[in-house]
């Protein structure tokens, strides 16, 4: 797949006069493509880089509107930032080749927060990396002022859903451990890569889990090719989630590495504790979990039972979940030099899987009732106010900053799309 192919594809639709600019600038000379490589040769027309494989594919509108039964109501996933996510299914009668398969079939909401910009890093980054714990995207469509993203479809949805819907199972700790090493080793992917990249975006949202309650990380609009040479931060508008993003990329706009690190931390507690990041619904001074739980870690004569999530019935091992809550408090260090690596975040959490002193292992633990096809039932679109609750929440935890516009107009398409690029998509 030629990026070429991709924006060949956007740009013929609007305005087929528009001449290709030549390559300014020397391409990067490692396998990954990078955002910048693409603000200085998007529209060259001799570009040859490729998105790493042939494997993602370009669908229609007219397509995805059948896969979905027209994006019903019924086929409804839920809605973030970006736009409405859809259940579909495709076939090799769409595309020769295409393996049949359940799909997550995002749609960029024109009136959303989020724009073209997201939906581009979206199909640069994921376009590009493969890994057992990133989630896989399939394809894309970009058609006129329509961007949408087709997505491997996660049966068990965000591990927000697991761990805060009011009806779902109580993840046992087992498997809140195996979440956290698989999302852990994504990351550490991310990170160690030839050319790092910073998620930015780590939080219980994004991470999707499968049939087995392996995670996978989704939702790359936010990612960030990690620093070069000698630089030890990528400067950059401050954008993420409250209670997620690390205190010093707030102040600074300085994004590193370990910026995602704590962002991995906040997540960690999430899990030992079943609180929320920032519930506005809790007690003033419980509102914010960081601040809640580090007096709690750090001093030892108070109980780690005022921590762990209630919903565990005190199933879990009482070393490993000491282990795993200084853990936690690591990667929150407010000093990024005092953040641990991924690698050792790992190393740490691995032996605490399988450890069994206190615990009975295997029950799920149900509060009301349910299985995963009716949890998400529960959250269909009109099927109560917790679909526009859940929309104001997500539009109030995102940290604002400038919306980057969505292309609206056929004519202005490749004109707004070309001074983007050109200013390096900042
Ligand atoms: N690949 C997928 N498979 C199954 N469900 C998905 C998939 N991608 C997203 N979803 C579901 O769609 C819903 C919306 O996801 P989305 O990532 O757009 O928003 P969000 O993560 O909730 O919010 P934000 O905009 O802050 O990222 C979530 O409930 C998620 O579980
Ligand atoms: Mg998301």
């Amino acid at each position: 797949m030629k990026l070429q192919y991709i924006f060949s594809r956007c740009f013929k639709i609007e305005n087929p006069n528009l001449k290709p600019k030549k390559v300014v600038r020397k391409l990067s000379s490692s396998p990954r493509f990078s955002l910048l490589d693409l603000s200085s040769s998007t529209l060259s027309e001799d570009l040859s880089i490729s998105l790493a494989g042939s494997y993602l594919h370009v669908f229609t509108l007219q397509e995805l509107k059948m896969i979905t039964q027209n994006f019903s109501s019924s086929n409804f996933l839920g809605e973030g930032g970006f736009g409405p996510v859809h259940k579909g299914f495709i076939d090799d009668k769409i595309r020769p080749g295409l393996k049949a398969q359940p799909v997550a079939v995002k749609l960029l909401d024109l009136d959303g927060s989020q724009g073209h910009r997201e939906w581009l890093t979206e199909v640069v980054f994921l376009g590009q990396l493969r890994h057992p714990h990133l989630v896989k995207l399939i394809g894309y469509c970009c058609e006129e002022e329509h961007r949408l993203l087709v997505y491997e479809y996660m049966p068990r949805g965000s591990l927000e859903n697991q761990l805060y819907r009011r009806y779902s199972i109580s993840l046992p700790w087992s498997t809140r451990m195996k979440i956290a090493i698989g999302a852990a080793k994504g990351l550490d992917f991310l990170h160690e890569a030839e050319n790092p990249v910073i998620y930015r975006d780590f939080k219980a949202s994004n991470i999707l889990l499968d049939s087995n309650y392996s995670p996978k990380l989704s939702d790359f609009g936010l990612a960030k090719d990690g620093p070069e040479g000698d630089d030890t931060h990528v400067s950059t508008r401050i954008m993420g989630t409250h209670g997620y993003a690390a205190p010093e990329y707030i102040m600074t706009g300085h994004l590193t590495t370990a910026s995602d690190v704590y962002s991995f931390g906040v997540v960690l507690l999430e899990l030992l504790t079943g609180r929320k990041s920032v519930d506005k619904n809790r007690p003033h001074r419980e509102q914010n979990l960081v601040e809640w739980a580090k007096p709690i870690i750090k001093n030892p004569r108070k109980l780690l039972s005022r921590l762990m999530d209630p919903r565990l019935e005190g199933q879990y091992p009482e070393m490993g979940a000491q282990k795993a809550a200084a853990l936690a408090y690591q990667c929150l260090s407010h000093s990024p030099k005092l953040r641990p690596k991924m690698s050792d975040v790992i190393k740490v959490l691995e032996p605490l899987k399988d450890l069994e002193d206190s615990i009975q292992i295997g029950t799920f633990l149900f509060s009301v009732l349910g299985d995963g096809d009716l949890e998400r039932d529960s959250e269909k679109k009109g099927s109560g106010n917790g679909y526009h609750k859940r929309r104001r929440e997500i539009q109030e935890s995102r940290i604002k900053s400038p919306k980057s516009r969505v292309i609206y107009s056929k004519n202005s398409l490749n004109e707004n799309l070309r001074k983007r690029l050109d200013n390096g998509l900042k």
